[in-house]
Parts: structure tokens; C-alpha cells; sequence
């Protein structure tokens, strides 16, 4: 039987060749927000085949809006041109379609990377003023953010709009909003850090309005005939926080407004949570996004195998699957389920050298180099 995962799909006028999404990964790696020839290694060898979409990193959109000093931003015409010179060489040589992730970190910014401990900067160290819904810590010790005013939030939202414009003027093919992982919007969504008393906080409606009102702003930014996404925690996994029911209702909203797909994750608004970290552990939320929701959803979390791809994707869990430590694990991926599954997938013409299939006949005959 043909295989689901290697099945085409489309989102708008943009034909993806597969099932397989190389997910968003912060690489902690950029100049004043700017990209540079670590992401040409980073994007330009997933660009060569490892899944239909590639999608670039957490990009910010404004400096403040970064979780370190050393992340990617879309706020300047420098941090315009440095992308563009990495898309423009995935592109020269890579086949996967690009998409990119447009963030604010909120109350998570001013921090350290990972690498040098994750911790909230110090003001010897350039530590920045953050800002939330709510001026609420996302953990004893760290940054007390200000609360946003009205004309923050239409600050953000105009901020948003203006990083769509740059990143259509780079050429991306797919551009996504996140939605999650604790950082802004996901903040403005969770009651547990939303303690707001005007429109923007309180009820669920209200709770949506700030990041339904700036998906709005990109959408118009962003030409019709180009799809948008977003990605979500679908729950907080802490008693009384966000949860798969409201994000169904967000996900329906969302879809009146024109997003083409939900990218269900789980989790990081609150150090309390409590995940049930196994295999597919948020696949769950994607089913039941597609199903209640009735919009086409990716699924993302310790997926690692062709066949738990092929199973999620051909039994109607999820649209596309989503990999990110799986992929620079091997960044060959989609070949290698290809292989595994009895279809293809496209190979940048210069390694077509290494596909099974030709290994044979191009060897015995010298007929390469
Ligand atoms: C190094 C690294 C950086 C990440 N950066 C982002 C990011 O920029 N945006 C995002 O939504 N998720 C980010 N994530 C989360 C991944 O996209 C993914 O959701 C998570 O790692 C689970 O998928 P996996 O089990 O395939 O790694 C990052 C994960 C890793 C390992």
C-alpha cells in the first residue's frame, strides 16, 4: 500500500512533497538577531532533502522579544539580509520548502542560552526589562516582567506584522506564529500568567483576543495564496492552567482567521508541570485538534521512527510529523524512512549520487567525477 507519510500535501498554493516538517530549533547562534554561516550548516543540510518543510528557528521579533542576546531576530534590515543570504543559498541548492517561526519570549527573556545555564541575565551581563500580560515571574528568581499596556500590545501586534513583511520580502514559503512553549502568547492564553482585569484577560475569550488579534495582523501581511501556521501548547500539564479544551476552541478561531495548521506541543509556561514524557506523548493533542477542530494539525514530541510516522500520519492522528532532535540526529531522515517505507522522497540533485536505487549503476560504469 502507498504510503501515507511520502503522500504530497497542500496548504494553499504551497505543494509539499511529503509529511515530514524539520521543526523549529533555536541554534543560539546570532549576532544582534542576525543570522550568520552557522545557519547555512544548520538550515542548509536539512534543505537537502531531510523533510518537504524546514523550518527556521524561533525568530524574534523585536530585540526585547528574544529569550538571550544570542537569538534570532526580525527586526532590522540587517537581520533581513543575513536570513535572506541563508535562504537564498537553502534554495540554491536544497529542496525542501522554508518556513519560519515568529516569537516574542515575554516573560522568558533575559536569560543565558542553555549552553551557559539557562539562568535570567545579571545587569553586568546586559540583562534586559522584559514584559508579560502579567507582572509575574515564570519561576522564583527570575525577571519580575512589566505588565503590558494597551499600547505595548499594540506595539507587538504592529511588530508582528512589520517581521511578516521582512520575512515575505526573504522569500519564505510557510510563516507560523508561536503560539507556545510559555513564551508570549502562550502567557497571554494560560490563566496561570494571565491575571489581567481588562479585555485581555479573564475569560477564554479575552485570554485569546491578543494573539488572535495579532495572527489577524500577519494574516493581512501575508499574500493569500501562501499558507500560515500555528504552533501551541496544547496544555500547560498543571492543575488549573491551559488546557486541550481551550485549545480547541483557540484552534478553531484560529482557523476562521485563516490558519492553515495547528502544531501540537505541550507545556513550558510553568516549571510545574508534570510531563508524561514517553514516545508520541503529544500526539493525542493533535488528533483531537484535527478531529474537533476540523483543521489540519502537525504532531511533534519524541517521534523518531519511520513507522511511527507512517502509523500517526495514515491512521488520521495528524497531518504532518514534526522533528527536531530526530533530525539533527539524522539529518538524512526522510531519505532513509523513504527507503524503509517502499516511496520517495526528493533528493537535491547533487547528492542524487547516494540514493539506493542508483548506487549500482553509477559505480560499475565510473560514470561520477
Ligand atoms: C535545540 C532545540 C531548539 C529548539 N528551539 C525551538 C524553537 O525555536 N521553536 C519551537 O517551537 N520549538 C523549539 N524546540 C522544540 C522542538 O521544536 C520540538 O518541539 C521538541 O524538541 C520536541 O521534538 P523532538 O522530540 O523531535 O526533539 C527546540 C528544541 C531543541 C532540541
Amino acid at each position: 500500500m502507498a504510503s501515507a507519510l511520502f503522500s504530497p500535501i497542500k496548504f494553499r498554493g504551497l505543494e509539499l512533497a511529503n509529511r515530514i516538517v524539520v521543526s523549529p530549533m533555536c541554534q543560539y547562534n546570532s549576532e544582534d538577531g542576525s543570522a550568520n554561516d552557522w545557519h547555512l550548516m544548520h538550515l542548509g543540510q536539512f534543505s537537502l532533502g531531510a523533510a518537504a518543510l524546514v523550518m527556521t528557528e524561533m525568530t524574534n521579533v523585536s530585540p526585547e522579544g528574544r529569550i538571550t542576546h544570542k537569538c534570532a531576530g526580525m527586526y532590522s534590515d540587517a537581520n533581513e539580509a543575513a536570513l535572506k543570504r541563508v535562504v537564498d543559498f537553502c534554495r540554491k541548492y536544497g529542496v525542501a520548502k522554508l518556513g519560519v517561526q515568529l516569537a516574542h519570549a515575554g516573560r522568558k527573556g533575559s536569560t543565558q542560552p542553555p549552553a551557559a545555564g539557562g539562568q535570567p541575565l545579571k545587569p553586568e551581563e546586559g540583562a534586559y526589562e522584559t514584559i508579560a500580560p502579567s507582572a509575574l515571574p515564570y519561576a522564583p528568581g527570575w525577571h519580575t516582567p512589566r505588565a503590558m499596556t494597551k499600547a505595548d500590545i499594540e506595539r507587538i501586534v504592529d511588530a508582528f506584522a512589520e517581521s511578516t513583511k521582512r520575512v515575505l520580502r526573504i522569500g519564505y514559503d510557510l510563516v507560523e506564529l508561536h503560539g507556545g512553549h510559555g513564551y508570549l502568547f502562550h502567557q497571554f492564553l494560560s490563566p496561570l500568567s494571565n491575571r489581567r482585569t481588562d479585555e485581555y484577560g479573564g475569560s477564554l475569550e479575552n485570554r485569546m483576543r491578543f494573539p488572535l488579534q495579532t495572527f489577524a495582523a500577519m494574516r493581512a501581511a501575508w499574500p493569500a495564496e501562501r499558507p500560515m501556521g500555528v504552533r501551541i501548547s496544547a496544555t500547560d500539564w498543571v492543575e488549573g492552567g491551559w488546557n486541550i479544551e481551550e485549545s480547541v476552541v483557540f484552534s478553531r478561531e484560529l482557523k476562521k482567521l485563516g490558519c492553515d495548521y495547528v502544531d501540537c506541543s505541550s507545556g513550558a509556561l510553568d516549571p510545574r508541570q508534570q510531563l508524561p514524557l514517553a514516545p508520541g506523548y503529544q500526539v493525542p493533542f493533535a488528533e483531537r485538534i484535527r478531529k474537533e477542530a476540523g483543521i489540519p494539525t502537525i504532531a511533534v514530541g519524541l517521534i523518531t521512527s519511520p513507522r511511527q510516522c507512517e502509523e500517526i500520519v495514515s491512521s488520521g492522528k495528524a497531518d504532518m510529523v514534526c522533528l527536531a532532535r530526530g533530525a539533527m540526529w539524522n539529518p538524512r531522515f526522510a531519505w532513509h524512512a523513504a527507503e524503509e517505507l517502499g516511496a520517495e522522497a526528493p533528493y537535491a540533485p547533487k547528492y542524487m549520487a547516494c540514493h539506493p536505487k542508483l548506487r549500482p549503476q553509477i559505480f560499475p560504469n565510473r560514470k561520477v567525477g
